[in-house]
């Protein structure tokens, strides 16, 4: 059966989905998009037992990237399975950020930190890039350890004197170190956030979304934490929500913040520098 006939059989009301069809025959099977597209190859059994799983399955809100087992984040594709947060486009513009932050600086970070690292899209794409003689992942759920562990071993070669998992959570973590380098996207969702969709809350892990009933006591909590462990001219950068800026602000006083926004204009991260 050709590609497009299989499409037009479902009857579809989707525009996206033979677009999602072509994905997954690439990422699956390593198949030339084109060929099928233009119908030079027919779908095979095994294709199109797929594509009908991925059509009932997208009904139901799952997330494309959970069926693929991958997702893009920069340059780089992190695998992802159940359990574990979705690397988002917001925190893609902060690594983004922070790459562009070094390239004016005459070194490096020696070592940083990612807390809550889930996929270990930050910790990870940021080590690939900078190689810092040191990376702590920090990650306490086992089963988000799961893609984290995957993605050590594609991007870093494994764990090693340089890469180290931290298993605890991190109320438990006892610095013992200064950090060049400390980076979060911590849970900073309000509980009962009218704007977490359908596919987000039935499927993402709830402890990588809710920071508390504001959202943002997490995110406090946190920088409270690790502010004192950055060495001088340090940087620390933490995620947020865009409503969360005047709270953060206030919250933080005594801390010289910056804020930035995200490539849709809302306000997404704050940096603290120990100068
Ligand atoms: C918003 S997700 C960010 C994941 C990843 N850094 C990213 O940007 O896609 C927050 C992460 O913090 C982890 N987390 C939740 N509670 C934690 C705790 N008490 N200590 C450390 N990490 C925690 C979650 O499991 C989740 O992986």
């Amino acid at each position: 059966m050709k590609l497009l006939d299989f499409y037009k059989s479902l009857k579809p009301n989707d525009k996206h989905l033979l677009k999602e069809f072509c994905w997954i025959l690439e990422e699956k099977y390593s198949l030339n998009e084109a060929d099928y597209l233009a119908g030079i190859k027919d779908l095979e059994n095994e294709h199109i037992k797929t594509l009908n799983i991925w059509f009932k399955k997208k009904s139901e809100d799952y997330p494309l990237q959970y069926f693929l087992n991958s997702t893009g984040f920069l340059d780089l594709d992190f695998y992802v399975e159940e359990g574990v947060l979705i690397p988002r486009m917001e925190t893609e513009d902060i690594v983004s950020w922070i790459l562009d932050y070094y390239k004016t600086k005459e070194t490096f970070p020696k070592n940083m930190i990612d807390i809550g690292s889930g996929s270990g899209c930050m910790g990870i794409a940021l080590a690939h890039k900078l190689k810092p003689d040191y990376v702590g992942l920090l990650e306490p759920y086992k089963d988000a350890r799961k893609s984290l562990d995957v993605n050590i071993r594609k991007h870093l070669g494994g764990e090693s004197e340089q890469v180290e998992l931290l298993k605890m959570p991190f109320e438990e973590y006892d610095f013992k170190n200064e950090f060049d380098l400390i980076v979060s996207n911590p849970p900073y969702i309000k509980i009962a956030d009218p704007e977490v969709t359908d596919s987000v809350y039935k499927f993402e892990p709830h402890e990588a979304l809710y920071g508390g009933l504001e959202g943002y006591e997490t995110p406090i909590a946190w920088f409270k934490k690790s502010v004192g462990h950055l060495k001088q001219n340090g940087l620390l950068v933490f995620e947020m929500a865009y409503n969360q800026r005047e709270k953060i602000q206030s919250e933080l006083s005594e801390y010289k913040l910056e804020f930035v926004k995200d490539r849709f204009g809302k306000d997404r991260f704050f940096y603290y520098i120990n100068e």
